[in-house]
Parts: structure tokens; sequence; C-alpha cells
């Protein structure tokens, strides 16, 4: 039976993807050689922060703030569609100054997002105490980000994995992609355990592992595994913050079952996935530096993930230069905030076999070699 689309990969990109696809009735395969949604997707924070991860105006902000425009509404069809909250919480940022951090920085920041029409409000050292009185009293100010959300990402992968199983999606689980299949110059399936997988067409949105499929038949992306390491604390006598919080070392993610979030290290060590000392380390002292009580937790949890990360920390969207490949990687540090649009945009793509303008800044010949 000869697939529409094969997906490689079944994280948070490569499943918004073929539930879209489904939806428009394509007859879509997921291969994972794990299982959905356990590399990075699951290892996220699950913040949706365009603007606290945006240095200035650009094409990717406004694709990260289309994006987040849509979340809502993707929570609740996923909901429909699975039954599964995901745990969308709109209780917005709090970018804090510490003392001694350059404060002027942190204004034209704020002042380039105003200007750009973006909520931003400004918030003194007494208004941040009363809002959140846990937060460090060498506290000089915050930035508060109204419209920066989060979802709980492991609930979103779960609502996921059930959502494309009822829209049809074939998933295969356990099987990894080896090779792609070619016939003069066009793709024309996948290679899993020896089989020849035969598919109209392919998208790669294997994260960090990418490059594995892509090198082979020259399409120069390289895309750089960057280690995330995370930890979860919960604690009695401790009332989490009631928003994101974020120091410029660290951010503290409320969950809705009380444990609180503290992320997260960036690191280029490989195919790595280790917790490291040094990690937890760093993340500790941060953490306590923003919310001294904190101190009283326990440890819940440590893990680490591994972002795709590109040359210009952009994702890579859309034709490969090679007929029938398609490519929805390199999400770097926004995957979960991205993956309504992507997959939005990339189906559209795929199913109407065309380029899509607003994808141009995301496509490969951006790279060197094409
Ligand atoms: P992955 O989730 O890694 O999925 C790729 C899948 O492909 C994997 O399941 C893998 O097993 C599979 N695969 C690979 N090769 C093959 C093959 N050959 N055959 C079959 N299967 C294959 N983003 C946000 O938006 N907000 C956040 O707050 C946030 N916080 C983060 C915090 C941390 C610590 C980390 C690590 C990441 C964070 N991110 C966040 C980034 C986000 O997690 C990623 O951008 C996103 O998960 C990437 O999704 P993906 O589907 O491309 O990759
Ligand atoms: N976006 C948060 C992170 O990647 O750590």
């Amino acid at each position: 039976m000869k697939r529409d689309v094969i997906i490689v990969g079944g994280g948070v990109i490569g499943c918004t993807i073929a539930w879209r696809l489904a939806q428009q009735g394509l007859k879509v395969a997921v291969f994972e050689r794990g299982r959905i949604g356990r590399e990075a997707s699951r290892a996220a924070a699950g913040m949706l922060t365009p603007q606290g991860e945006a240095a200035g105006p650009s094409p990717f902000l406004d694709l990260c703030l289309r994006s987040r425009a849509m979340y809502r509404s993707f929570a609740h069809e996923l909901k429909e569609a699975s039954g599964i909250d995901i745990e969308y919480k709109d209780e917005g940022t709090l970018f804090v100054v510490l003392s001694g951090e350059d404060e002027a920085q942190r204004m034209n920041w704020a002042k380039w997002q105003a200007g750009a029409g973006l909520s931003v409000e400004h918030v003194s050292a007494s208004e941040l105490r009363k809002l959140e009185p846990d937060v460090t009293e060498s506290a000089t100010r915050a930035i508060f980000l109204p419209d920066e959300h989060q979802v709980e990402n492991r609930r979103l992968m779960d609502a996921l994995a059930v959502a494309i199983k009822l829209a049809g999606v074939e998933v295969v689980e356990g099987s990894e992609v080896s090779s792609l299949s070619f016939e003069r110059d066009r793709v024309t399936g996948v290679y899993s355990s020896g089989d020849l997988i035969a598919a109209g067409a392919v998208i790669i949105a294997a994260g960090s592992w990418s490059s594995r499929l892509l090198e082979p038949p020259g399409v120069k992306v390289q895309i750089i595994p960057a280690r995330g390491q995370m930890l979860a604390v919960r604690g009695s006598s401790v009332s989490p913050p009631v928003r994101v919080l974020h120091s410029s070392k660290v951010y503290l993610v409320p969950r809705r079952d009380g444990r609180i979030l503290i992320g997260a290290t960036v690191e280029y060590a490989g195919f790595n996935k280790a917790v490291t000392v040094q990690g937890i380390e760093y993340l500790l002292a941060a953490a306590l530096e923003l919310m001294p009580s904190l101190r009283e937790c326990e440890i819940v949890e440590t893990w680490s993930g591994l972002r795709p990360d590109t040359e210009d920390h952009l994702p890579v969207l859309g034709p490969s230069g090679i007929e029938n490949l398609w490519l929805a990687t390199g999400h770097f540090r926004n995957g979960i905030l991205l993956a309504p649009i992507t997959a939005n945009l990339m189906a559209e793509s795929v199913s109407g076999n065309k380029q899509l303008d607003v994808l141009t800044p995301f496509g490969v010949h951006r790279f060197k070699g094409h």
C-alpha cells in the first residue's frame, strides 16, 4: 500500500503535520524509531514565548507570533479530538531584573517590543512583590508580557498521539528510517528494517537527528543538537510562582500539579543527553537567586533533551531541493510554540506541492552549498 506522505520523526513537529495532512484526507504514516514524543518535545518547558526570546523584529518573530495566536484554539481542538487537556495557561510571563543587572538593556528591549505593537507592561519592584511575593527582594523591576503563555508539553504529546491515530494516521513506532529511496533523482519512499516503504512524499521531521538522512543525498542542512538540562521541584511549604518567571540566567515554569520546572542549559555536547552536576548546579544557583524560597523544595525529577539547532538558529521549512522530499526541522528553542503554524504551512505546501512565500526565509537555499 503506497502512502501519500511518510513523516520521519514522531515529535511535536512530525505529529502536528501528520494530523493536518490526515485531516485533508491524505494517507499518512509517521515512522518513529522510539515512541511518539519522547525526545525534545517531551523535554521542553512548554513556554509560548516569541517576545521573550526575540532580539528584534524579524520574519521569525512574525512566524512565532502567528503560532502563538493559534494556540488557544489549537489546545481546544486537541481536547475535542483526544479528550486530553494540554493545560494551556494564560497568566503571562514576567522578566525580572535583578540588582546589578543591566536595567537599561532590558528597558530598551521592552521599548522596541512596545514600538512593534506588542503588549509589554512595566512592573516596579513594589508591584512585583505583590504579584509574586517569593521573588527575591533584590529584584529592581520587571517586564510583564501578558500574551506569553504556556502548555504542558507532555500532555500535548499524549494528546497528539491519540488525535493522530483517531484521524487515521498510521503510527509506526520502534521503526527507524535508515535511508531514503530514490528513482531518477526523485524520492520514492524510505527504508526501515530493510524494507522499502513507498510514498508520494517524505517529510523529514527527525529533530536533532535529521542530518543523518539528509547528508547522503547531499542536502546541505546541518542540524546541531543543543542539549537542554532541566529539573522539577516541589514543596508543600513553598508557593509556586503564579506566572512563568525569567531572570537573565534561568526560567521557572509553574505547572498545575504543583511542580515548578527550572530550565534550561544550552550546551553543544553532541548527542550526549547526560544530566550533569555542573548543569544542575548552574540551574539551582540561578533559580535560588531569583526565588530563594525554592531552597525548601524537594527535587522531583531531572532530565535533558536535544534541541534541533541550525547555523542561524532558524528552522528549515519547505522543499528540500529534491523532488518529493520536504523539510520541517531545526526548531531549536521554539518547536512547541511553532508546531501549529508549522503544521498548517507544511500541510498546505506538501498537499499542494508548492513553495509558500511565507516560508522563503526558512528555506534550505539560505545554506552554503545550495
Ligand atoms: P523531537 O521532539 O526531538 O522529535 C524528533 C523525533 O524524530 C524523535 O522522536 C526521534 O526519535 C525521531 N527520529 C529521529 N531520527 C529518526 C529516524 N531516522 N527514524 C525514525 N524516527 C527518527 N520549545 C518551545 O516552544 N518552548 C519551550 O519552552 C521549550 N523549552 C525547551 C526546553 C528544553 C530543555 C528543550 C530541550 C527544548 C525546548 N524547546 C522548547 C524546544 C522544543 O522542545 C523543540 O524545538 C521541539 O521539541 C522539536 O520538535 P521535533 O519534533 O523537531 O523534535
Ligand atoms: N525555549 C526554552 C528553551 O529552549 O530552553
